[in-house]
C-alpha cells in the first residue's frame, strides 16, 4: 500500500478516536460508569486506535523507519501521545468532574502528535 493510503489510515483512525471519545464525554451515564453502550464505546475506542497504529507503522515503513534501528525521539513522542489518548476514556470515567478539561486536552494531543509527525525536532 501507499505513504498516501498509510496517512489516509492513520487520518480516519485519528478522526474515529476523536468522535468517539466526544461522544462519549457527552453522555453522563459514561461518566457514571452506568453507559448500557459501554462496551460499545469501547470497543470502537480500540477499533480507533488500532486503525492509528495500523496506519503509522504503515507510514513509519514507507518514510523508511527501519526494522531493528532505534526509533527517532519524535515516533517516541507519538507512541506517548497514543498511550494518553487510549487512557482518556478511562480518565474521562474516573475524574468525571475533569471531562471538560479532556475535551480540550484531545484535540491539542492530536496537533501535537501531528506537529512532531511533520516537524521532526529531534
Ligand atoms: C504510536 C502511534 C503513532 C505512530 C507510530 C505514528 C506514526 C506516524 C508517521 C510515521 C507519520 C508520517 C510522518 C511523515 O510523513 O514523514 C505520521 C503522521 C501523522 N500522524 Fe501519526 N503516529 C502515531 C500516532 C498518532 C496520533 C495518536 C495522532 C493524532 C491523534 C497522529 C497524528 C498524525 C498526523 C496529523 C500526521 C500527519 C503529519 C503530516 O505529515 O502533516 N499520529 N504518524
Amino acid at each position: 500500500m501507499s505513504y498516501f493510503s498509510y496517512k489516509l489510515i492513520h487520518y480516519l483512525g485519528i478522526f474515529l478516536l476523536i468522535a468517539v471519545v466526544g461522544l462519549a464525554l457527552g453522555r453522563r451515564s459514561v461518566l457514571d460508569g452506568e453507559d448500557p453502550l459501554r462496551r460499545r464505546w469501547n470497543a470502537l475506542h480500540g477499533t480507533a486506535l488500532f486503525i492509528i497504529l495500523l496506519g503509522g507503522f504503515g507510514l513509519m515503513a514507507r518514510i523508511g523507519v527501519a526494522h531493528g534501528e532505534p526509533f527517532p525521539g519524535w515516533l517516541w513522542v507519538k507512541f506517548g501521545i497514543w498511550a494518553l489518548l487510549a487512557g482518556t476514556l478511562l480518565a474521562a470515567r474516573r475524574w468525571p468532574s475533569r471531562s471538560l478539561a479532556l475535551v480540550g486536552l484531545i484535540p491539542l494531543l492530536a496537533v501535537l502528535a501531528g506537529w512532531v509527525a511533520f516537524r521532526k525536532p529531534f
